[in-house]
């Protein structure tokens, strides 16, 4: 197949080891710097350029889009997929993925578990707010956080409280969760590509912090995920309609809960925990779904999704 990636930087490891999948399986792969792909869009067709040439013909695209350019980056995937070509992790998809809210709401409406959360407005509101949620420890998060910054635990009414006070005045947008006790610290990465988990990690906090950031000092261990928690992270990566994705669970009394399901997961820590060839697993899934006929419909009469999926039809 002839293959994009869709990344800002061919350097990165993720990137580097799906390039080196990919070749290894004898398939044609360029890395596109989302950015740099411009596009034309008219009723009659689409077209998109990087660096003064066409992009046309590209059998599939694995996004590697990170949040800091998930507007313009979906823009582009978008128009890829209206060109016709097969992205396991569609632009919608990433979207439900990277907005918490709507996560959360999408994954509790398929009744899959997550730690009871609440979020609102109007400070008027907190008191009740709070009662809805039930008593202390809190987990207070940023919606903009990320690597466990701005993940806060509360023991007492006040301090929630306070807190909820103190973000209101930034003006930040923030979630309130049950703390689960009993995860002591642990989440569980699950890998998920296609109808499989393909690798685990077990992330701990270090001691003291309920944190299990690698980059809050965590420390990582590849782990079997059991059947129940296979299961929960394949339809929470379902639910987004992300056909590969990373869902970190945590392991509590009614069973595993969805932290977080991320669109753009890094390879390096789970291949490394796992042993796993985890870009190769996506890579083949990939080709797995892309084939399109060798022969492509050519000539008048050509419906225009047949000319749009073709590429570059002007
Ligand atoms: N409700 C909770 N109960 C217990 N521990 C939690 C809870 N929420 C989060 N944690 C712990 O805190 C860590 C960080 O939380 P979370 O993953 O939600 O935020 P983040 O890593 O900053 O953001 P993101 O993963 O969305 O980029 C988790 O990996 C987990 O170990
Ligand atoms: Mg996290």
């Amino acid at each position: 197949m002839k293959l994009a990636i869709l990344s800002r930087n061919s350097k990165l490891y993720s990137t580097r080891r799906l390039v080196e999948a990919a070749r290894e399986r004898g398939h044609s792969v360029r890395v596109l710097d989302p950015l740099r792909c411009y596009m034309r869009i008219a009723s009659d067709g689409f077209a998109m350029h990087y660096k003064g040439r066409a992009l046309a013909d590209y059998d599939a695209v694995v996004p590697r889009i990170g949040a800091s350019v998930t507007r313009y980056g979906t823009a582009v995937l978008r128009q890829f997929e209206l060109m016709g070509t097969y992205t396991p992790n569609p632009s919608d998809a990433i979207l439900k993925a990277r907005d918490k809210l709507r996560c959360h709401q999408l994954l509790a409406a398929q009744g899959i578990g997550l730690p009871a959360t609440v979020f609102g407005d109007n400070p008027d509101d907190t008191h009740d707010l709070l009662a809805m949620l039930g008593p202390p420890p809190h987990v207070i998060k940023l919606n903009e956080g990320t690597q466990g910054a701005g993940v806060m635990l509360t023991e007492k009414p006040s301090a929630s409280r306070s807190v909820i006070e103190a973000l209101r005045g930034l003006y930040a947008n923030f979630l309130v969760q049950e703390f689960v006790a009993e995860a002591k610290g642990a989440d569980l990465r699950c890998f998920v590509v296609g109808d499989a988990v393909v690798a685990a990690m077990k992330r701990q906090a270090p001691k003291g912090d309920f944190r299990s950031n690698l980059h809050r000092g965590g420390t990582a261990k590849g782990v079997r995920a059991s059947a129940v928690e296979q299961e929960v992270a394949i339809r929470a990566a379902r639910a987004l309609g992300l056909g590969v994705a990373g869902v970190d669970l945590i392991r509590s009394k009614r069973g595993p809960l969805v932290l977080e399901v991320n669109a753009s997961p890094g390879l390096e820590g789970i291949e490394e925990a796992s042993g796993v060839d985890v870009a190769g697993a996506v890579i083949e899934f990939v080709g797995g779904r892309s084939r399109r006929p060798r022969t492509r419909p050519t000539g008048a009469g050509r419906s225009l999704a047949e000319k749009m999926a073709v590429g570059n039809y002007f």
